[in-house]
């Protein structure tokens, strides 16, 4: 069964046939061809599919297209330009906060969100009560960015691109 899903993308609105079937991954990746998206377990274990939505990071591979009508969509190709990147891809670049590079789409989005999360008050398991910690700990950063996995290993790198930007 195919249906119509009308979704924000990167500031563009987008008109999409999909089936109900369709997860808002295949969507992004096969419908839109917005490859930046990444697919690596498609079972919401290792975060390289991480794109914002309404405002929430969410893993793309656990939802379905026809859930989000309406809904504004982040990708890593909303985020910033070849010529103008965002500031958390600068300090990405700066840090080497990648090796292959597959998971990076999803540790940026996911490291754009958790800033904003703490801009928001939203509480982690390290720190429940933010108005009295300190602005953004090492140890906050790796929880909140626990889900997104870098098979290469990159982490200290990441942990320092965030670092730099949350400063
Ligand atoms: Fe979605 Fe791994 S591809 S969490």
């Amino acid at each position: 069964v195919t249906t119509k899903v009308a979704l924000t993308v990167n500031g563009q609105q987008r008109q999409l046939e999909v089936d109900t079937r369709t997860t808002l991954l295949d969507a992004l990746r096969e419908h839109l061809r917005l490859t930046g998206t990444k697919k690596g377990c498609d079972q919401g274990q290792c975060g390289a599919c991480t794109v914002i939505v309404d405002g929430r990071r969410i893993n793309s591979c656990l939802t379905l297209a026809v859930m989000h009508q309406g809904a504004q969509v982040t990708t890593i190709e909303g985020l910033g330009t070849p010529d103008k990147l965002h500031p958390m891809q600068a300090a990405f670049v700066k840090h080497d906060g990648y090796q292959c590079g597959y998971c990076t789409p999803g540790q940026i989005c996911s490291a754009v969100s958790v800033l904003d999360e703490i801009r928001k008050g939203i509480p982690s398991h390290v720190t429940d009560d933010l108005t009295s910690a300190p602005l953004l700990t090492e140890a906050e950063i790796r929880e909140r960015m626990s889900g997104n996995i870098c098979r290469c290993g990159a982490y200290s790198n990441i942990l320092d691109a965030i670092v730099e930007v949350s400063g």
